[in-house]
């Protein structure tokens, strides 16, 4: 995502992180890699996230869940489960294309379909339900991965916690932050696990990332840049090539609603809480059931890039964003430009929210547009010694600082015992199989999806051994992590419908408390 790399540059950068891996293992600063027998291998997601692997006692039966709501993100996690950790047992969604697609999953991609994993007659075991209250009341259903627009997060999850299911609730972990507080206290009030899909949690590819940050191997990082691009503006042509009249553009978030669901449902719509079928299709566009560029793509990122500062909280934001592009009757933004001031180490005194000094901040910003996809998606961390680029959740460049970005890097110990960068005089030579691995050179690595619910399943069986619960194994993601990403989001919408910048308060993260950024939001956010 850096703007003008070369191929031969960018492959350089993959096998430099691959030696500062190495170089950072064998000084026992990397736990995402092991050494043995002088050889450093990256280790597997199992071990780096501690769930234990197949042969697991605990593991003997799978989970038996049920998927709640079967689009596009529904199809990604039924085509990445693990079965033998979780068997999907049950399949919810009101929309018949949906409920076909996916058992027959889509040719290409991460949508398999049930098919895949349950071969071709899975339709007779897993029945297809429309009614959600229907699939939790069966009592053999564990758990439940809820995967629904963002407006119906918080009311099923609880429901689904009341009736003693353990969930996994896709991001954004809900529409506003008393729903995230509400979540979470259910989650406690009926012991349930609570996990909120930000799969970044669960990618080896960050761990790695957040290895080479902690170390300090890049120096002194007061900015980083993340952004996530994409390029609606090319106008949609006939069978022909000529450009359809009047002009429409291609644009995910407003998909053809297909004629079999229009006719099974247009009539009875308002049952299922839709105004419309436009609403339910095209539920990104609207205040009511979405909320957004930062929910639906800022959230994962600024969730990285907290985790990269140590899972600080930031202290303020603002930013500029607005329908700048599409006429349409949407009525989110299409283009969000956000700054946030996050605290630096010395910040706070340690263990306080005293303020030690103002001016120690690393500032992080973001962009998502709709018009340019020159540079796609990922987060540039830059320090004093080296800048680290995570591209599109498949591949880690490192640069040194001196030198730029031709030069191959090594770690070096300072004279405190640190670790530090240090650019060699040759260029460029190739990668070995490590470095290739570390990198993501080899083909893209896994996004996360299969390790988040294999290590929900884990926990689930774990939970069930009767443990205490100080000792009990907890998900990477859980309700309070996850409602600070929704905190930074939506107090992000916020800020750029007031147009002020807005300081973060500790008590929002707090959930026990009912302070909440967004209670002079409702019903709904003021947009740009
Ligand atoms: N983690 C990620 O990287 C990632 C990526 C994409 C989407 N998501 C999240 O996944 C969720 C779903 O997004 P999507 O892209 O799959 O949307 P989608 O519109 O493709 O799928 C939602 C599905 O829910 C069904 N549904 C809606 N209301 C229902 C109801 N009352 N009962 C039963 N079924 C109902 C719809 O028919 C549809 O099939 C969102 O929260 C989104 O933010 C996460």
């Amino acid at each position: 995502m850096a703007l003008d790399m070369t191929p031969e540059q960018r492959e350089i950068g993959k096998a430099n992180f691959g030696r500062v891996s190495e170089g950072l293992t064998r000084r026992d600063f990397m736990k995402s890699m092991a050494l043995t027998g002088g050889i450093v291998a990256p280790i597997s997601a199992a071990a780096y996230f501690q769930y234990a692997s197949e042969q697991h006692p605990s593991l003997d039966k799978p989970v038996r869940a049920a998927l709640i709501g079967a689009g596009d993100e529904g199809g990604v996690l039924a085509g990445e489960h693990n079965p033998k950790y979780l068997e999907i047992v049950a399949v919810c969604d009101i929309r018949p294309s949906n409920q076909k697609r996916i058992f027959t999953g889509e040719p290409t991609g991460p949508r398999r379909g049930l098919n895949f994993h349950y071969g071709r007659n899975a339709n007779k075991d897993i029945l297809v339900y429309t009614k959600i209250d229907e699939v939790l009341a069966r009592s053999d259903i564990e758990a439940v991965i809820i995967a629904l627009p963002l407006f119906l997060h918080h009311p099923i999850a609880i429901k689904a916690m009341q009736a003693g299911k353990h969930v996994l609730c896709e991001k954004l972990m809900a529409w506003n932050i008393t729903q995230c507080k509400e979540m979470i206290q259910a989650a406690e009030k009926h012991d349930r696990i609570l996990s909120i899909g930000h799969q970044r949690h669960y990618s080896l590819l960050y761990a790695h990332a957040v290895d080479v940050m902690h170390s300090g191997v890049l120096g002194d990082v007061r900015h980083i840049r993340a952004l996530w691009h994409r390029n609606n503006a090319r106008p949609k042509l006939d069978a022909n090539g000529r450009e359809v009249v009047p002009p429409a553009y291609r644009d995910s978030w407003k998909p053809d609603i297909k004629e079999e669901d229009r006719v099974a449902l247009e009539n009875d719509i308002k049952k299922y809480g839709y105004k419309s079928m436009e609403e339910l299709v095209r539920w990104r566009l609207y205040n009511r059931t979405g909320a957004g560029l930062m929910a639906e793509l800022g959230s994962h990122q600024l969730d990285a890039c907290s985790i990269f500062l140590g899972k600080v909280h930031p202290l303020a934001v603002s930013g500029v964003g607005g329908r700048y592009f599409y006429r349409d009757e949407r009525e989110v933004d299409d283009h969000v430009f956000v700054t946030f001031e996050f605290p630096g180490l010395n910040y706070f005194k340690e263990g306080s929210h005293e303020v030690k000094d103002k001016d120690d901040k690393v500032i992080v910003t973001y962009s998502s547009i709709n018009t340019n996809q020159f540079e796609q998606y990922g987060e540039c961390v830059m320090g004093s010694r080296g800048t680290m680029v995570v591209e599109k959740e498949e591949n880690i460049q490192i640069y040194p600082e001196a030198g730029g970005r031709s030069l191959e890097v090594t770690v070096s110990t300072t004279g405190a015992g640190k670790p530090a960068l240090e650019a060699s005089s040759t260029s460029g030579g190739p990668s070995t199989p490590v470095a290739a691995a570390a990198a993501g050179a080899s083909g893209p690595p896994s996004r996360g999806y299969r390790e988040e619910i294999e290590h929900f399943a884990y926990c689930i069986r774990m939970w069930q051994q009767g443990m205490s619960k100080s000792d009990r194994p907890n998900v990477r993601c859980p309700g309070p992590n996850a409602m600070a990403d929704a905190i930074i989001a939506l107090t992000s919408n916020l800020a750029m419908g007031k147009q002020q910048r807005i300081e973060f308060k500790p008590e929002w993260f707090d959930p026990t408390n009912k302070a909440v950024p967004d209670a002079e939001m409702e019903p709904k956010i003021v947009t740009g």
